[in-house]
């Protein structure tokens, strides 16, 4: 079992390079498996999560290929059915993505029920709407999404949920169907963007996407060729508030500034720097500046991310005065809290609110990762706090975060990595 040792206190200085979004490049994998060529995905991050969406795809028969540069190579044409591997789908979330994919392309999907963090209940039951609007009838069984039709075709969707995963998913199962497909209410995330211009690029028909109405209209066939993945929008957020937390100034590179805007609006409401260039941010924050205590609340794009929600929190609980922080898009996004309290947070849960009274500094303590980006908090706690503090359960920070630790490290922090 490895575990972080972080001795805080360093401010983090220079630069950083922030990879491929995560949630683009989990989507854009299962989407190759409707191409008929060989697709060449580059900025793909080296995590946990997309090491295991290839070895799915390659236990359904498909040839993937990873390059040193972080590019990976799919040629899916070879695949037959088959249904996915529980032991393999079963430990990540977005191998629901497989559903829509499979569907698309066999007109028939047995995929089981995704795991991935736990922050509450996970319904897929608008993902099924989306498939049933298409004409398929989906059941779960035994643990298992089975999804079936004769035929694909187009249909209307009104999500009752703004739903990443199914606006996503329906995407998926739409581009080949025949006739055209309406996401009403769709969701609006970058990575919905992203998966839409990779569709695209191979032959799809997809407009709107980024908007809250996407419409498809069915193309017989996609073609394979080559696309970049943007960058992720929160690994860069969790560098810019790190860079606040701690003090420091570091200039984030490859990155969107539009995408950050939520996030870079409420460190400047706080009265942290943050600079904008073409593709790249500063955040810069002197050692005495005295930050203001602010409200945030979780929403869907363009709000607050959820997903730099407990990063956020950390932030504010050195904060003095009281903050509040509102999540609305997951039920149980502040189990992290308990850990943070260990290391002398003044933090009080309320359902789905949190209010933060800021301490002076927070105390080095031993501590659990217990989703990926309480994870990830937990590191911007530890390179604030006085003292040393060991960070268990990394599995969660692997499964999103490319070299996490080398990236710190190369900012200044004391980081380290041990395997015990
Ligand atoms: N929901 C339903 N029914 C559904 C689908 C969702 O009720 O059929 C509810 C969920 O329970 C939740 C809300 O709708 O309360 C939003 O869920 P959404 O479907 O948007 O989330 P997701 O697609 O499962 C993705 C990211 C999450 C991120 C959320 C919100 C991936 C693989 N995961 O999840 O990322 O928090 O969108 O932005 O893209 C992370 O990266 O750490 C992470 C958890």
């Amino acid at each position: 079992m490895d575990k972080l040792v972080i001795h805080g206190g360093n401010p983090l200085m220079g630069e950083v390079c922030i990879s491929g979004a995560k949630n683009a490049a989990v989507a854009v994998l299962p989407a190759t498996l409707l191409v008929d060529g060989t697709c060449r995905l580059e900025n793909i991050p080296k995590i946990k999560d997309v090491l295991l969406i290839c070895d799915i795809l390659r236990s359904l028969g498909a040839k993937v290929t990873l390059e040193d540069d972080g590019a990976v190579e799919i040629d899916a044409l070879a695949l037959t059915y088959k249904s996915a591997p529980y032991e393999l789908v079963g430990k990540m979330r977005a191998s629901y993505y497989l559903i829509g994919a499979m569907l698309g392309r066999f007109n028939k999907a047995e995929v089981a029920m995704p795991g991935g963090c736990d922050l509450g209940p996970r319904p897929i039951d608008q993902h099924q709407k989306g498939f049933e609007a298409l004409g398929a009838k989906t059941v779960v069984e035994n643990g298992v999404i089975y999804a079936e039709t004769e035929k694909l075709v187009g249909g209307n969707v009104y999500l009752d949920i703004v739903s990443v995963g199914a606006t996503m998913n329906i995407m998926l199962a739409a581009v080949l169907a025949q006739g055209n497909t309406v996401i009403e209410n769709a969701a609006k995330e970058p990575h919905i963007v992203d998966l839409a211009n990779f569709l695209n690029a191979m032959g799809a028909n997809i407009k709107g996407a980024g908007t809250d109405i996407i419409k498809i209209k069915g193309v017989s066939k996609l073609h394979g060729g080559v696309y970049s993945i943007i960058p992720d929008q929160i690994e860069a957020g969790t560098f810019m508030v790190a860079a606040a937390a701690t003090r420091g100034d570091v200039l984030i590179k490859n990155v969107i500034p539009k995408h950050l805007e939520s996030i870079s609006s409420k460190l400047i409401e706080m009265g942290v720097t943050v600079e904008e260039f073409d593709d790249s941010v500063r955040v810069s924050c002197g050692k005495d500046k005295k930050l203001n205590p602010i409200s945030v609340k979780t929403l869907p794009y363009p709000g607050f991310p959820t997903d730099m929600q407990p990063q956020m929190s950390v932030l504010l609980s050195v904060t003095k005065g009281t903050s509040m922080v509102s999540e609305n898009v997951w039920d149980s996004r502040f189990q992290y809290v308990d850990e943070l309290k260990r290391m002398g947070a003044d933090i009080k849960v309320e359902g789905r609110v949190a209010v933060i009274e800021g301490v002076d500094t927070l105390s080095g303590a031993p501590v659990r990762s217990t989703d990926l980006r309480a994870g990830a908090g937990m590191v911007i706690a530890a390179l604030i706090a006085k003292g040393t503090t060991e960070i268990y359960a990394l599995h969660h920070i692997d499964r999103g975060y490319e070299n996490m630790e080398g990236k710190f490290r190369a900012l200044g922090a004391d980081i380290e990595r041990v395997s015990e």
